[in-house]
């Protein structure tokens, strides 16, 4: 039996939930935000107890205007968010440390000599960004008791009284074997969390429970993390394809097939989705700050928020030789370089807003065609479009700015909520056997295409002023 289900994408900055029925698309919506904290040093945490309520606050929501009841639930998450809490009663025993956080940067110091092991085995470079060096730290500096998880687990047992994770957000610990999707006994040594109760690994359209927290009790059928879900709702199910998330950051997406592929590129290895026991796996590359560098430049006055990209933006021909690494938490792939901060140069007495958001979109473009090319080169064929989501594709002038740097086109989706349409589709893939991921999807079309407006040549010069931009801030901080 098919009918409407929930999906809610608890995310870094907010909670989303829609209803979402397989005939009539969205019938209802909620959102509820979180306000993670930014403290001093890179820590960044929020309160558990908020993540929480935002999915209860925003799923209720969203079922109260769809005013018709949901056959299953599907939830997704921030993926490489951590916490200690005790399984005996859900109460949580830490804050959350946040996906940004770098305090378990002296983890990786100490497991450096281990790095091309732990990349081998579980796909992922040693980075603070990940679950396991978080773990780690939380095990060293605040907590022995209770588990220690991705914030996900929580929620599940939460909602469910299951202690559970998927395979997608296993493979952003840094302890999954990516080849067996399981737990790998070699990297929870070499972390020092051998003797740690872990979530059993289930599939991302499985039945895990039913949950009454939203009102009436909802099987729970659909688990990802926020990125593969954007992947899937993207229609990039085979490889060759890739989508790019703007969202607090921007995550570009490779599918890679059903082989696990390890990179030299610097891009991330990791499990696309497994269902009915079947792996995808998918090249994965991040830009740490994306909305948040937008929201950084209207805390300083620049612009009044995201919607007024464009019209600062339109206020200057282009960056008048304003360069903007905006690496306001570090650099993630294809560098790997946490430690180092963002650079805004080439300022002078006739610099102006308009200048510094077109360096912005630049900044932020030429990361993103960084990624791209490395997936490009390590599936050995080129892109031929890049399909992308998120809250700044509303922006003209990043995608247009996006496309010529990428010199390929753009193609913004029509669904404006891609991770929780995809989270959505799991679920229903999860509750109704036999579904398939073409069922379970709206007809993908994109609402803009960018077809980029500036020679490869111009696009390669402006690539190589960013790439110089970035060497100068590298070699600035030597590791
Ligand atoms: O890896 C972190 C990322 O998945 C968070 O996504 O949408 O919360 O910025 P978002």
């Amino acid at each position: 039996m098919t009918g409407p289900v929930l999906a809610v994408d608890q995310g870094t900055s907010g909670t989303k939930a829609l209803v979402v029925c397989p005939e009539r698309g969205v019938i209802g919506t909620g959102f509820t935000a979180v306000h993670p904290r930014h403290l001093p040093g890179g820590l960044v945490e929020v309160d558990p107890g908020e993540l929480y309520a935002s999915v209860v606050e925003a799923g209720t929501r969203a079922l109260a205007e769809a005013g018709e009841p949901v056959i299953a639930v599907g939830l997704a998450n921030q993926g490489e968010t951590v916490l200690a809490w005790d399984p005996a009663d859900g109460r949580p025993l830490t804050d959350a440390l946040v996906w940004q956080d770098r305090r378990a940067q002296s983890v990786c110091a100490e497991l450096a000599e281990h790095s091309d092991e732990l990349r081998h085995l579980t796909g992922l470079p040693l980075d603070p960004y990940f679950a396991a060096p978080k773990m780690a730290w939380i095990r060293r500096h605040l907590t022995r008791e209770g588990v220690v998880t991705t914030s996900d687990a929580w929620l599940v047992h939460r909602l469910t009284g299951r202690c559970v994770t998927d395979a997608a957000t296993a493979g952003r610990t840094q302890l999954l074997d990516l080849d067996q999707t399981g737990w790998s006994p070699r990297a929870l040594d070499l972390y020092g969390l051998s003797g740690e109760r872990l979530p059993d690994i289930v599939d991302n359209a499985a039945p895990v429970g039913t949950t009454t927290a939203f009102g009436p009790e909802i099987p729970l059928t659909g688990l990802v993390v926020d990125q593969q879900a954007a992947l899937l709702a993207q229609r990039v199910t085979a490889p060759g394809g890739a989508k790019c998330t703007y969202g607090t950051g921007a995550f570009l997406l490779a599918h890679t097939g059903d082989i696990p592929m390890r990179g030299t590129s610097g891009l991330v290895s990791c499990v696309a989705w497994r269902l009915g026991g079947r792996t995808a796996y998918c090249l994965d590359g991040q830009v740490y700050t994306a909305a948040s560098a937008v929201r950084w430049l209207t805390d300083l006055g620049v612009i009044t928020g995201a919607t007024d990209l464009d019209r600062v933006g339109g206020t200057a021909f282009d960056s008048g030789g304003v360069t903007f690494v905006p690496a306001l938490a570090g650099l993630a792939a294809p560098w790997w370089r946490g430690d180092v901060r963002g650079s805004l140069t080439g300022l002078g007495l006739d610099t102006g807003p308009g200048h510094v958001v077109h360096a912005l979109c630049e900044g932020l473009a030429a990361q993103v065609a960084e990624l791209a090319e490395a997936a490009a080169a390590d599936q050995g064929v080129p892109l031929s479009e890049l399909r992308v989501d998120g809250g700044l594709t509303r922006s003209a002038l990043l995608m247009q700015t996006q496309a010529d740097l990428l010199q390929r086109p753009v193609e913004v989706s029509a669904l404006p909520d891609a991770t929780a349409l995809g989270t959505g589709a799991l679920a229903l893939l999860g509750a109704v056997p036999g579904t398939t991921v073409a069922d379970a999807l709206p007809e993908w079309k994109p609402a803009a295409v960018y077809e980029p407006r500036i020679s490869p040549d111009q696009a390669a010069e402006r690539r190589a002023t960013f790439r110089a931009a970035v060497a100068a801030l590298l070699d600035a901080a030597p590791v």
